[in-house]
């Protein structure tokens, strides 16, 4: 399938028409991006890790019947998917406090948390991607109806509940992560965007070291070493 003209660049990725009106290429850049965009780097082979990171996550998941809008795989950078209209809420998903959590609720950085918590954030970068609550979300029309807002959580668990697992037999704590869902023109609601170390946090099980985009935030270092390290481990236990 070949990509056509540019549709929308975003901060991770590029996306491109195909000759099929129901299909984009996303392609994966190397850019990386912090604190609303204050902060900008590039890492050049992030964009392939990231790329064939989130391919085998998308895959575990629907192995475990989570749709998603990956079509398959087209090369290092670029993905086949599913066109669908992104849904504007960030869905985090949270085992261990840190970032943003800690400094707004004064939590201590790396308590576990007592149960799964999953927060909404407002996807606007002009606003600095607020948080929400539910009632919040309705008033925005983000979603038709609570019943959809109950379904994202729902699937935010669901996908940590499998991805935890998964990452704890590769020693990787799951501490967080943020998921985006779109609604295709059938009107389901499919697992979009990208799950990488751009947009999880992993924790070295017996080291505690950070092995996810806090290397870039933090300035850290061996940001690319770290994404490696972490598709190595997601391949080395297929
Ligand atoms: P936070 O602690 O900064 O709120 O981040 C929670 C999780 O969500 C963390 O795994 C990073 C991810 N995330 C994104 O992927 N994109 C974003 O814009 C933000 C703010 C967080």
């Amino acid at each position: 399938m070949q990509k056509l003209e540019l549709l929308y660049e975003g901060k991770g990725k590029k996306l491109y028409k195909t000759e099929d009106e129901n299909l984009l290429v996303a392609e994966f850049k190397d850019d990386l991006t912090a604190f609303n965009a204050e902060k900008r780097g590039n890492e050049e082979g992030k964009g392939a890790l990231n790329c064939k990171i989130s391919t085998q996550l998308f895959a575990l998941l629907e192995e475990h019947d989570i749709k998603t809008h990956l079509v398959k795989t087209l090369d290092d950078t670029t993905q086949l998917v599913k066109k669908v209209k992104i849904i504007p809420i960030e869905v985090v998903v949270r085992n261990i406090a840190t970032g943003s959590l800690s400094k707004r609720l004064g939590i201590a950085d790396g308590t576990v948390l007592p149960f799964t918590l999953v927060e909404f954030y407002y996807k606007d970068d002009s606003l600095g991607d607020p948080i929400l609550n539910d009632e919040h979300c309705l008033m925005l029309d983000l979603v038709k109806s609570e019943s959809d807002l109950e379904e994202l959580k729902r699937l935010g668990r669901q996908i940590n509940v499998i991805m935890k697992k998964f990452f704890e037999e590769r020693r990787l704590k799951l501490v967080d992560f943020k998921v985006e869902f779109g609604v295709d023109k059938e009107g389901n609601i499919l697992l979009s965007d990208e799950i990488s170390p751009d947009s999880c946090r992993f924790w070295d099980m017996d080291t505690n070291e950070k092995m996810d985009k806090d290397r870039f935030r933090q300035g850290l270092g061996n940001v690319k070493v770290a994404y490696e390290e972490v598709l190595k481990r997601i391949l080395e236990k297929q």
